[in-house]
């Protein structure tokens, strides 16, 4: 793979020169869903499945840009002079987003750059293709200016700060830092009030991640995201009149029922509702993974797919039909939505023994459910961030 992209960079820009090469993965959340932006836990993994960028230092200060999943639109070229968003830049605009937060944080660069890219995450299926070109690009900035003071976890926020300013999408933290922080056979216990985080071995025995592709990306994803942010900022405003928190990850349950008729609309009450046991639940769940109790684990991220489909609103019909597939195999310890919703990929944990079944059975179900196929990832978990060569 890599040699070939190397090819392909000399075919592309000319060979010589120190050509760089770098990889940010995807991510899959395993449980705790729309928690990140409500000071929440999240409990993701990086993926073996990611981007690849090759870059190589310029004299002048033009940008230039390839994407090998998006040959037919070849090399689209912009200048350290031009960093705003515009429609007409396409998939380039993530790139040119962290170079923009970058000169935020008060780093300029002099020399433009050329830059090669390749992703093997299926675009628009809620994988964090977006997140991972971000975090990529981050680590091929500080990589190649030589700016050693940012961390991984700089990256990530980075990445964050361009994806809500200069891309529009208000998102938490959590794919970004799952890219740039990701860890091989762990998944990231990640406190997003804080940024405490600790890595959990994901020892399913038995058992595999399989994630599944409904196919299906309901437009509105953008705007639908942004409602639900908003709703609960409402409902915290509301219980911030009758307790003293900061954020709706702070209550337990409990304290949520005993406060929850401060919040006037039902609309709302559902979301906050959503929002607080999803987090204890990620709590749970990951007590549950340390103590072995996989069975336990699934039976939570059943419960995360109710919530976010009753209270929280976020799935749809599609990704309803595979999870209701999935629930009635035996050897399926757990499945639910993952990711922003509205479509996009299930994921479900897989004993062994049921993965041809779940796939074979899933597969003809869906497809004459809806009429089109479904895709399957039986996936392993990576590590974040890194340069290759
Ligand atoms: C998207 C966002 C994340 C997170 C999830 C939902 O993936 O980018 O920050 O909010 O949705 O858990």
């Amino acid at each position: 793979m890599e040699k070939k992209l190397l090819e392909k960079f000399g075919e592309v820009y000319g060979a010589g020169g120190e050509i760089r090469e770098y990889f940010a993965p995807g991510r899959v959340n395993l449980i705790g869903e729309h928690t990140d932006y409500n000071g929440g836990h999240v409990f993701p993994c990086a993926l073996t499945l990611g981007t690849y960028g090759l870059a190589r230092r310029r004299e002048d200060r033009k940008l230039r840009f390839y994407s090998v999943n998006f040959s037919r639109l070849g090399v689209i070229e912009t200048s350290l002079d031009d960093l705003v968003p515009s429609d007409g830049a396409g998939w380039t605009n993530y790139p040119k987003g962290v170079m923009w937060a970058f000169e935020k944080r008060g780093y300029t660069f002099e020399n433009g750059v050329d830059f090669l890219i390749y992703g093997n995450i299926p675009n628009g299926s809620g994988l964090s293709s977006s997140a991972s070109l971000e975090v990529l690009t981050g680590l091929m900035l500080k990589d190649m200016y030589g700016i050693e003071e940012l961390t991984m976890q700089d990256l990530a926020l980075i990445g964050q700060y361009s994806e809500n300013n200069f891309n529009g999408m208000n998102c938490g933290i959590m794919d970004q830092f799952a890219s740039a922080m990701g860890k091989k056979d762990c998944a990231i216990f990640l406190d997003t009030s804080t940024l405490e985080y600790e890595y959990a071995p994901v020892k399913l025995k038995d058992a595999r991640i399989v994630i599944t592709n409904s196919k299906v990306k309901h437009s509105l994803v953008g705007s639908a995201y942004n409602d639900r942010r908003n709703e609960c900022e409402t409902a915290l405003k509301e219980l911030q009149k009758v307790t003293d928190i900061k954020a709706l990850g702070e209550l337990t349950e409990e304290e949520f029922e005993a406060h929850k008729d401060a919040i006037s609309s039902e609309i709302c009450r559902k979301r906050a509702k959503h929002a607080v046991y999803e987090n204890q639940r990620t709590i749970r769940a990951v007590k549950a993974l340390k103590e072995d109790n996989v069975e336990e684990f699934g039976r939570l991220m059943n419960a995360s797919h109710v919530s976010l489909r009753d209270d929280y609103e976020v799935s749809c019909e599609e990704i309803d039909i595979l999870v209701d597939l999935a629930w009635k195999i035996p050897g399926v310890i757990g499945s639910r939505i993952t990711g922003g919703g509205f479509g996009g990929c299930t994921v479900s944990i897989v004993k062994n023994e049921a993965v041809d079944t779940f796939i074979e059975t899933i597969g003809r179900k869906y497809k004459e459910a809806v009429g089109h196929e479904a895709e399957f990832y039986v996936v392993d978990i990576g590590d974040g961030a890194h340069k290759i060569g």
